[in-house]
């Protein structure tokens, strides 16, 4: 298994390229298979979870290719979709797996989807998904770990949604089945999340009519057919958010380029708030340097436009190093603070009483041997460790490896010393 080595202590200077977003590309890929012809995505970030993304599509026979002469694109044709199935295997590595229900029960009126089961950070399960399905006249069963649909005759029809709890890929399950379905289907409780409207630009291109993304309501008429489409995915606001920490906590000085400063403005503001200097340059470019002595912040996840569940890690790291203590509150998932007994193992004062983490700063971080549990909490192990005096190494980074695209080289290049060792 490969891990990371880093030697902390090192100021980060520099610019950093922000990539595509993964979780705006994934139910872009998705959304490919509601039509025959070929979908076009630019800034695609080239992360594990992509590329199984791209084995799933593949195993329902859609093509998926990039050509050498357009290095810049990923493009996938599913002409016919002769195997409606989302297998154990892919799902168990990627939850997101999930994102071709909506898809496939709308284009072949069947899908096999396995069911995903638990993760690291809580239970996760995907009723409010069907549910919605249902809505549009889906029969669901659920045998031997898989999930069956099947559409009406005539296909899914449009319908009156209310997600009793916001759900964002169960948000865009529905609004890819929509988007083929007869009728109007109104989405209420809807996500926010910049993602959601960037599949909505997306689904718009393909020929659906979709009104109200980044709002509460969502209005979507189906087409009879839907065609294909370029498109440009946004840039990853956790990413970016991930590489604000990076300079801040280093004391250091990044500019961040082809981000999007409109999605990461909960994380802005309490960074602003702890003492970090953040300003932007230009459309799409973010400076971050640390302003003096930090300063701690209480901070509480919510859904968009609050402050993202995946970000706490990363700013849990940061508080580390804060003087004072701040109280994280986790709201979205029941089990997502594995990282803090990794950061104590490094020096951290962190105590966790249910959904609530107490971090007293600042402290002096020491090196040590850690393990990534998931996606996120791996990230706020690279950050404990760029500050942390000596070594550490970081087991399981396939779990980063998910997400980010070579931070390691994306790090490197600032200043950090970070390996990858077999
Ligand atoms: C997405 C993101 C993930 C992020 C999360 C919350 C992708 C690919 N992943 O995950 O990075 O951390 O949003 O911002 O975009 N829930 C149910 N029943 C359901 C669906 C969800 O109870 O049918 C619960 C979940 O257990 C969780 C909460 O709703 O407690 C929110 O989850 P949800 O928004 O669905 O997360 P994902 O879409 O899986």
């Amino acid at each position: 298994m490969e891990k990371f080595r880093i030697e902390g202590g090192r100021r980060l200077e520099g610019m950093v390229r922000v990539s595509g977003a993964k979780n705006a590309a994934l139910p872009a890929m998705a959304a490919a298979l509601l039509t025959p012809e070929p979908v076009r995505l630019r800034n695609v970030p080239r992360v594990r979870d992509i590329v199984t993304m791209g084995r799933l599509l593949a195993h329902m026979e859609a093509h998926v290719e990039t050509s050498p002469a357009e290095p810049e694109y990923v493009t996938i044709r599913a002409e016919k979709i002769s195997n409606a199935e989302a297998p154990y295997e892919l799902v168990k590595t990627m939850r997101a797996s999930v994102l071709t229900l909506g898809p496939l029960v709308a284009r072949t009126g069947y899908a096999r989807v396995s069911l995903p089961g638990g993760c690291a950070i809580g239970a996760r399960p995907i009723d409010l998904h069907l549910k919605a399905l249902e809505k549009m006249g889906a029969a669901i069963s659920t045998e031997h770990g898989y999930v069956e649909a099947r559409a009406p005759e005539g296909g899914l029809r449009g319908a009156e949604l209310r997600f009793e709890k916001i759900t964002v890929t169960g948000t865009e399950n529905a609004m890819m089945a929509a988007a083929l379905a007869s009728g109007e289907t109104v989405i209420e409780n809807a996500a926010r999340e910049p993602e959601i409207a960037d599949l909505a630009r997306l689904l718009i291109t393909m020929g659906a009519k979709v009104e109200g993304a980044g709002t509460a309501t969502l209005r979507i008429c189906g087409a009879a057919e839907l065609h294909g489409a370029t498109h440009t995915v946004i840039p990853d606001r956790i990413e970016a958010g991930t590489l604000l920490v990076a300079g801040a906590i280093t004391g250091g000085e990044l500019l961040l380029t082809q981000c999007e400063p409109a999605h990461l403005t909960a994380v802005t503001e309490k960074l602003a708030q702890a003492g970090v200097v953040i300003r932007a340059e230009g459309g799409n470019a973010l400076r971050v340097h640390n302003g003096g002595p930090l300063t701690a912040v209480d901070v509480t996840t919510e859904e968009y436009p609050g402050f993202a569940t995946d970000m706490q890690a990363q700013y849990m790291a940061l508080m580390t190093q804060a003087e004072g203590a701040s109280v994280i509150t986790e709201t979205i998932f029941e089990n997502r603070f594995l990282h803090a007994q990794e950061m104590v193992r490094m020096g951290a004062h962190i105590s966790i009483e249910g959904r609530r983490a107490v971090v007293r700063g600042p402290v002096r971080l020491t090196g040590a041997s850690v393990q990534a549990s998931d996606l996120r909490a791996s990230a706020s192990l690279v950050l404990a460790a760029l500050v942390a005096e000596g070594e550490t190494v970081i087991d399981r980074v396939y779990h980063l490896d998910r997400g980010y695209e070579r931070l390691e080289e994306k790090l490197g290049a600032v200043g950090a010393k970070i390996e990858r060792i077999k």
